[in-house]
């Protein structure tokens, strides 16, 4: 079998890496193998040097693609946190997984993610010391048709995971082995 492929793709701050990680957490925990691949690293990594242009940002996002699907390949499901502002691209890497993408649209209001601003980059990209930042001075389209959309300025960390778990239950991406041993299914 191979893996799915979960998708977050949001404005910066809208809780993306902080969905990630809870969600690698719990398929973990239902004995599933599970890698993330989060933005931020990947650009510290395997895209260092790349910029902030379109071609770039897309270079960016069919290299984690790549990287994704060696690792489904082996039956590993992978969960991406990036910012992906461009539809086409991420279209493109809908159709490379046919039936296994699932796009997770992590929406939240502009005002809400400036009074966030957990790293200070809004307030940096406001006053104009950061260029090219998403939803300031750069485009961010988003999904038309996701999989899953979550609105994080409305619910906890927690209630949107546990949102989207539901969501891959109801969908049979999840093997129930966790919900079968504790009795919860
Ligand atoms: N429902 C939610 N889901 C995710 N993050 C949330 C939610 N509600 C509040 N937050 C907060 O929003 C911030 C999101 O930051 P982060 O996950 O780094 O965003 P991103 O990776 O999209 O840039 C964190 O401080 C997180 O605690
Ligand atoms: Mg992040």
């Amino acid at each position: 079998m191979t893996g799915f492929l979960v998708w977050f793709t949001g404005l910066p701050g809208a809780g993306k890496t902080t969905l990630s990680q809870l969600l690698a957490g719990e398929l973990t925990q239902q004995f599933m193998r599970t890698e993330v691949l989060d933005g931020d690293v990947i650009r510290d990594r395997l895209s260092k040097g790349l910029g902030f242009g379109r071609r770039d940002r897309d270079e960016n996002i069919r290299r984690i693609a790549f990287v994704a699907e060696l690792l489904t390949r082996h039956d590993i499901h992978v969960i991406v946190a990036a910012v992906s502002p461009y539809r086409a691209v991420r279209n493109e890497v809908r159709s490379a997984h046919p039936g296994r993408f699932i796009e997770v649209f992590v929406d939240c209001p502009k005002d809400v993610l400036i009074a966030r601003d957990p790293k200070g980059l809004y307030r940096k990209a406001l006053a104009g010391e950061i260029q090219q930042f998403t939803g300031v001075s750069d485009p961010y389209e988003p999904p038309l048709n996701p999989e899953i959309h979550v609105h994080t300025d409305e619910q906890s960390p927690a209630a949107t995971v546990q949102s989207i778990v539901e969501w891959l239950s109801r969908n049979g991406f999840l093997n129930g082995v966790a919900a079968a041993l504790d009795g919860r299914s």
